[in-house]
């Protein structure tokens, strides 16, 4: 089953993460068109600003690999909180993604909250806007 397999993506990624400076270890998986799985960590700079989020990760992984449509998105962190995908990605995964897609938020043991990007990004700005 996908979601299985983008759970699995992205823990697998999670490990992976270089978060020296917070220490909190993101992995973030996309399901492309294709059913192909693109997963990506969060990778830290010493210049704090420039590090990037394990959704960006997985959104280049996805392109590198000759896809441009998000069916689903699943995002995995630690601690209790909601990992749910900083503001700045939501904007990242709605360029290849729609209103409807499921962004699936995951912890440890697994999916805790399932939303649609439309919920958390609603009324976005996208590449119908430049159409
Ligand atoms: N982080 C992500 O990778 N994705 C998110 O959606 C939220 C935050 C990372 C960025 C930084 O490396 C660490 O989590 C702490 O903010």
């Amino acid at each position: 089953m996908s979601l299985d397999r983008l759970f699995a993506a992205a823990r697998a990624a999670q490990a992976r993460a270089y978060a020296p400076y917070s220490g909190f270890r993101v992995g973030a998986a996309v399901l492309g068109a294709s059913g192909a799985v693109h997963a990506g960590c969060n990778v830290e700079n010493a210049a704090y600003p420039i590090g990037t989020c394990a959704e960006a990760g997985a959104v280049a992984a996805m392109v590198l690999a000759g896809e441009t449509r998000i069916a689903a998105v699943l995002v995995v962190g630690d601690g209790e909180a909601l990992v749910a995908p900083c503001g700045g990605c939501r904007q990242r995964l709605r360029e290849f993604a729609g209103a409807e897609t499921p962004v699936h938020v995951a912890g440890p043991e697994g999916v805790r909250r399932t939303f649609t990007l439309g919920e958390l990004l609603p009324f976005a700005f996208g590449p119908d806007n430049l159409a």
